[in-house]
């Protein structure tokens, strides 16, 4: 192997690590609903793992079954996308990384845009 490419080589690997190693910042927030955040509007960060989070809350009631209430958006490592009921709460969990407030970009609230 030639030194040049063994060079581009080592470098695309610093990169790799680089941008691997940045901190992700994240969007908070406690009552999402729509577009807009009504309480606890903030942000974190998160060093590594796929640690931006937001998470679907839904609520039971007889007539409808579950049905999506709002969004909480906050930083959470280790961050696992699953669903969760609990009660009379069903909750879907998205995880991101890498993108500035990505955690704003996934789940209900996103779909609902396009409507
Ligand atoms: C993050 O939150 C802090 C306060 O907690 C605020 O000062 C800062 O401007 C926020 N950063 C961004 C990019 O919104
Ligand atoms: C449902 O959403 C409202 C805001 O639209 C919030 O005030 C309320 O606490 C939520 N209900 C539950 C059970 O989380």
């Amino acid at each position: 192997m030639g030194k040049f490419l063994l060079m581009l080589l080592l470098l695309g690997f610093l990169l790799l690590v680089l941008v691997q190693g940045q901190a992700t910042l994240c969007m908070v927030c406690s009552i999402f609903v729509g577009n807009t955040c009504y309480e606890g509007q903030g942000n974190c960060t998160v060093e590594q793992g796929r640690g931006c989070r937001t998470r679907d809350i839904y609520v039971f009631n007889v007539r409808d079954g579950f049905s999506y209430n709002h969004t909480q958006m906050d930083c959470a490592t280790p961050c696992r996308a699953w669903k969760l009921i609990k009660g009379d709460l069903k909750v879907s969990s998205f995880c991101c990384q890498g993108r500035k407030f990505c955690n704003r970009l996934q789940g209900r609230s996103v779909a609902k845009m396009h409507y």
